[in-house]
């Protein structure tokens, strides 16, 4: 399985700091955003890993990451133009996924859990995606999965009203159909690319898997959330 990061965007919640630094580049709890989900993405053996970068910052993820042998791992890069969507972004890693599944994750996501045994259902599987989900306090500023009993029967991006506090987080598995599946999708009202229709696509097929993270997680692209991300980083080291 290839790992992909996607760390594009223009950071806006995060002006002015990001006129000048990647929001992927700035400090928590010691170390670099981006350090995060490239753990994670270790964490579960993936060690070939595509960057998918803003045209603004390229450079500087490369000073600071460079090959990745320092990390333990293989970084190979590439750069989504316009920031038109996550889908978007991640049809860019067709060619480097050669065929195989992917373990796609946001680049300000910051997780908690270990994520091996249920990777390692999904790796069995023969078909299908798997989302992460995890109970949030502010759900209508995510895509938010709507359970009928166990079952997810739909997810909504950015619900105004949402009807569970189940977000789904920017850690994402896909059997390899994915880039056919987002060469069918249409831009969103807001003008993206959405993952949340990827999701969808699967959730229709019957093969979407969902798995609960348990301890924390955070979407670290505002000030609060850094905040927050430094806090409860530096509990858990305790
Ligand atoms: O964090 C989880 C949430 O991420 C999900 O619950 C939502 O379903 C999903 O749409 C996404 O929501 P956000 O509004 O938080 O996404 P944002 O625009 O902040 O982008 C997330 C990351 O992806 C961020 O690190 C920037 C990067 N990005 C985003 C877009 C739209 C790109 O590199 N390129 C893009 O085109």
């Amino acid at each position: 399985m290839k790992g992909i990061i996607l760390a594009g965007g223009r950071g806006t919640r995060l002006l002015p700091i990001t006129k000048v630094i990647s929001k992927h580049l700035l400090p928590v709890a010691g170390k670099p955003v981006i350090y995060y989900p490239i753990e994670t993405l270790k964490s579960i053996g993936v060690k070939d890993i595509l960057l998918i970068c803003g045209p603004e910052h390229t450079a500087q993820y490369v000073d600071v990451l460079g090959s990745g042998k320092e990390l333990g791992v293989n970084f190979s890069y590439t750069i989504q133009h316009e920031p038109i969507g996550i889908a978007h972004g991640l049809s860019l890693a067709r060619s480097f996924a050669e065929g195989q599944k992917v373990a796609f994750i946001l680049g300000d996501n910051i997780f908690g859990d270990n994520f091996k045994e249920a990777v390692t259902k999904f790796k069995n599987k023969e078909k299908g995606a798997m989302v992460i989900l995890k109970q949030v306090p502010d759900p209508e500023r995510f895509g938010v999965a709507e359970f009928s009993g166990s079952v997810i029967k739909t997810i909504i991006e950015k619900p105004k009203k949402p009807l569970s506090d189940w977000a789904v987080t920017g850690f994402y598995f896909y059997d390899n159909r994915v880039f056919d599946v987002i060469k069918t999708l249409k831009p969103s009202a807001r003008g993206e690319y959405e993952i949340t229709d990827v999701n969808n696509f699967y959730l229709k097929e019957g093969s979407l898997e969902y798995f609960k993270a348990k301890k924390y997680w955070v979407d670290a692209g505002t000030f609060d959330s850094l905040h927050l991300a430094n806090l409860l980083i530096r509990k858990n080291k305790k």
